[in-house]
This record gives C-alpha cells, sequence and structure tokens, in this order.
C-alpha cells in the first residue's frame, strides 16, 4: 500500500550541504572539502548535544557556530563577511541531481519536516524552486531530530496516521528515529554507508531518490 503522505528529510537527502566546498575553496584553496566535511559533523553533533541539555537553538545558529568551531579547528581565519558569505550560501544549497524528476513523479502529498529553522529553511526551498504541501520545521517544537516529538510533529500537521506515512531520509541515524518513531521508511544510502547500530532498520534502502517511485507504485 503506498503511504498517504511522503516526508522528505532536506539536508543531505534532497539538498547537498557539501555544494558549499567550493565557496570554501575560494577561500581556503585546497581546504574546501576538509572544512565542508567537519562543518556538518559539528553542525550534527551540536544539534544532538543541544538536544539533551534541553537548550535548543535556531539551526542558524548551530550551523554558525559549528562552522566557526570548524574553522578554528583547522586553522583557518574565519572574517566575519566570510562567515556571512558561507551562511549565505547556505540559503542557495544545490539539490541533489536525481531530485526534480523523483518528486515530479511520486503521486500523493509531499512535506519536508527538518532541523532547519524557518530562516535557513524557506529561502533555500524558494531558490531551488521544488514545491512542497508543507514545510516542516522543528523550531515548532523546539528539539532536534531524532527526539519523537519532531517525528509526531509531522502527523500533527499533515494529519495523517503515522503508519500512513512514508518517511524518506539519506542521514541515516534520522532513517532510523523516524523508524523507531513507527513511519515507513525509506532510507536513500548515498554513500553505500552500512546502517546504523541502533536497532531498527529501514523498511527499504535505495541508492538513489530517482528509484523511489518505483518501489512505492
Ligand atoms: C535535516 C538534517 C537532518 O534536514 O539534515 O533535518
Amino acid at each position: 500500500m503506498s503511504p498517504q503522505a511522503l516526508v522528505f528529510d532536506a539536508y543531505g537527502t534532497l539538498y547537498d550541504v557539501h555544494s558549499v566546498i567550493q565557496r570554501c575553496d575560494q577561500f581556503w584553496p585546497g581546504r574546501g572539502t576538509a572544512l565542508s566535511q567537519l562543518w556538518r559533523t559539528k553542525q550534527l553533533e551540536y544539534t544532538w548535544q543541544r538536544s539533551l541539555m534541553r537548550r535548543y537553538a535556531p539551526f542558524s545558529q548551530v550551523t554558525r557556530e559549528a562552522l566557526a568551531y570548524a574553522c578554528q579547528a583547522l586553522k583557518l581565519p574565519l572574517a566575519s563577511q566570510q562567515e556571512d558569505a558561507l551562511m549565505q550560501q547556505y540559503l542557495a544549497l544545490a539539490a541533489y541531481a536525481d531530485v526534480p524528476d523523483a518528486l515530479a513523479s511520486l503521486r500523493g502529498r509531499k512535506a519536508i519536516l527538518s532541523n532547519g529553522s524557518p530562516d535557513m529553511l524557506d529561502p533555500l526551498v524558494k531558490h531551488s524552486g521544488l514545491a512542497f504541501d508543507a514545510v516542516l520545521s522543528v523550531d515548532a517544537v523546539k528539539v532536534f531530530k531524532p527526539a519523537p516529538e519532531v517525528y509526531q510533529l509531522a502527523v500533527d500537521r499533515l494529519g495523517v496516521p503515522k503508519d500512513a506515512i512514508g518517511f524518506v531520509s539519506s542521514n541515516c541515524w534520522d532513517a532510523l528515529g523516524a523508524k523507531s518513531f513507527g513511519f515507513r521508511v525509506y532510507w536513500i544510502n548515498r554513500t553505500g554507508a552500512p546502517v546504523d547500530r541502533l536497532g531498527f532498520q529501514p523498511d527499504g534502502r535505495l541508492a538513489s531518490l530517482g528509484d523511489l517511485p518505483e518501489v512505492l507504485h
């Protein structure tokens, strides 16, 4: 049975966070990949740490602080104009090449559920030209994924029972958080990574978002 609604993760699933590498390389030649990777790692760590500490801050702040940390750790001097330019770049991340066609051929309601705060997420979605029935941010519940309150937000806002929601993420920890909550989960394993050992398995494992329409219809 096809899900009544599909809910997508944003960063890493629809939008490539590493599309900032070129800009980073302009500022610090040859260091763009290392910076982008540490930036993303710290960004996620800070979300988990803040959630455990019950010290929510918007993803825009978390992302900015993770950038500052990553630059300091890699000994890359970060001027405030560079910080602003890279944060600006985050509002115009590239969608993965397989996204537009896959979304166009998927039937039913489609939504985003993301850690991104509205000040980051709304301009990003607008810039990409992709269309969704709803763009939901964890900012409404002030805790980050994979807290169950976040996945419940999709149930409440879409008015669809959890077992009728198909959740799509490339971030395995997010996919398994959604599975733990009770969604039907499709993990887009873009990098060929092993599944995380968290006691759950995704319902579907796909190499590309382009494979999703065939699995669902
Ligand atoms: C998001 C993070 C997980 O978009 O990348 O929610």
